[in-house]
């Protein structure tokens, strides 16, 4: 494209770019994205479709933009952020992004804790969950773990510019031994993803999102769920509480293995969209 684009000219060449790629309506949100947040256009001119020019260097930002979204890469990618619990997160690729399932699991301690607790977040990512509830409980103290160090550099950054302090630690679940230090809370959204689901998933996930945050083996797919509630019987204190993001396909066995390390009143709940997704319990 070699001609100034206007307004109405940047979402048919988007529309037709990426025709049969993505749904209509991930089209129009797409559009938003690029002309707002990657062009800086006003709001109001896109949705009222005015006539803009675009500099030569938004020109080439459009078509490099568009490329990459053919490629299947995620916008939060190209954008650099996402958007969770009201908050924006830096995130690239080698980080998990942030999904609206693990907005409920974190909503769902924000509404049933508060005050000076304290709280380990075991496989942090971009930090979402661990900087959200220091975010939100100023009175706590957060912990959070992660074996990638990439995903800890990126916690760390959003930590720091969301302006709260957050103890992160690059450690192995499965190596880690219990400390001194004694949680109220402990929660994860491991990865729980088989092996032999990725047939189904779709490419700018499978293409982009790290394996390491998403699979786990076939033959032993509660892996973290047993090491992680095995830890929290040292590590939380009488009466505190453990939260799990879960594979919907395992809701019944989480609860089994739950009630078979000794915790009480566990609880399997559902997100949004009916589907088995966080299982609670208590030491
Ligand atoms: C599903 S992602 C969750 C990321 C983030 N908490 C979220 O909800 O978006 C799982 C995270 O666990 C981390 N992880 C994988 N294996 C681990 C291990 N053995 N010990 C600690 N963290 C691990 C991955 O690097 C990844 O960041």
């Amino acid at each position: 494209m070699h001609f100034k684009m206007r307004m109405t000219g940047i979402d048919a060449y988007i529309t037709h770019a990426l025709h049969g790629l993505y749904s209509s309506r991930e089209l129009q949100s797409l559009t938003l994205i690029i002309c707002k947040d990657l062009l800086g256009l006003d709001e109001i001119d896109i949705r009222l479709r005015k006539d803009i020019k675009l500099s030569d260097s938004g020109q080439r930002l459009l078509e490099q933009t568009v490329d990459r979204l053919k490629r299947h890469e995620p916008v939060q990618y190209i954008r650099g952020t996402a958007d969770f619990y009201g908050l924006v997160f830096h995130v690239e690729p080698g980080v998990l992004i942030p999904r609206p399932e693990t907005e409920e699991l974190t909503d769902l301690i924000l509404k049933e804790n508060s005050g000076r607790i304290r709280i380990l977040d075991i496989g942090t990512g971009s930090g979402c969950i661990a900087v959200s509830l220091a975010k939100h409980l100023p009175a706590g103290r957060v912990d959070a773990w992660d074996v990638s160090p990439k995903a800890l550099a990126v916690a760390s950054r959003n930590a720091g510019e969301l302006g709260v302090d957050v103890r992160f630690s690059l450690t192995d679940v499965f190596s880690a031994e219990p400390g001194k230090d004694k949680y109220d809370v402990m929660v994860s959204n491991p990865p729980y993803i088989r092996e032999k689901e990725k047939e189904a998933m779709d490419r700018n996930v499978l293409d982009w999102e790290p394996e390491l945050a998403l699979f786990v083996p076939d033959d032993d797919p509660l892996r973290f769920y047993r090491r992680i509630a095995q830890l929290g019987t040292d590590m939380l204190v009488p009466g505190g509480k453990l939260y799990f993001e879960i594979n919907r396909a395992y809701g019944t066995e989480i609860v089994e293995l739950l009630n078979m390390s000794g915790y009480k009143g566990v609880r399997l709940r559902k997100d949004l969209f009916g589907n088995n997704r966080i299982v609670t319990a208590i030491r």
